[in-house]
């Protein structure tokens, strides 16, 4: 069984600027938030960090793209698409090698089986630009009030194996990332180029 979390929101808790600027985005580039949720991140992006880029915001809950269609016409912007997808099957609309930086942002976890997490990389993979950079945050493996269970969290280090296993290598490791929780604090974001 999979663990979903449809429609849920980092925003009370993670700060966008912390993890937008771990991303030393341009302005110009193509941004893929992968399990946007209620978007928070995608529309920080678009108005503080991304003047002259673009946005795919998807998710695989209709609610969520809902709500991010309804933002867009609300504020006519015109470099946001909005898709609904399961990653693991694929995001067809996009093409291969056309994303500069794709963000998956407490979602990876929810991917337990073995076959999800490598369909989910491939996928990454296919979308990616050779250049491009793949970020993923995510609840570092320790006990906390909220959020996943232990035993569904994955480690900075496992996801390194699982990426390296894809042709992936990694550049950018801070395990310092969202509120200290008493044994560190509650995040890392990783992240992986291609080799
Ligand atoms: C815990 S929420 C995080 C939302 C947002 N990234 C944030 O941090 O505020 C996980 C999100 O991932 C979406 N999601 C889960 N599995 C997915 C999949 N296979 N493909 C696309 N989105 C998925 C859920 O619908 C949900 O909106």
């Amino acid at each position: 069984m999979e663990h979903r979390h449809h429609g849920k929101s980092s925003a009370k808790f993670l700060d966008s600027d912390e993890i937008l600027n771990e991303l030393n985005l341009k302005g110009n580039e193509v941004f893929m938030d992968v399990g946007c949720g209620d978007g928070y991140i995608s529309k920080k992006a678009l108005q503080d960090y991304l003047p002259d880029g673009f946005v795919y915001a998807v998710d695989n809950y209709d609610g969520a793209i809902k709500e991010m269609e309804s933002y867009k016409k609300d504020n006519s912007i015109e470099n946001l698409i909005n898709i609904e997808a399961d990653i693991s099957k694929g995001v067809s609309s996009v093409e291969d090698n056309s994303i500069d930086v794709l963000l998956m942002l407490n979602v990876f976890h929810g991917f337990t089986e073995d076959s999800h997490r490598d369909a989910v990389i491939k996928e990454f993979s296919r979308l990616i630009k050779n250049e491009g950079k793949i970020a993923i945050m995510d609840f570092r493996p320790i006990e906390l009030p909220f959020g996943p269970s232990l035993e569904i969290k994955c480690s900075p280090e496992e996801l390194e194996e699982l990426f390296n296993n894809h042709g992936f290598k990694k550049s950018y490791l801070n395990e310092e990332m969202g509120p200290e929780s008493g044994e560190g604090n509650t995040h890392y974001i990783i992240i992986f180029e291609k080799e």
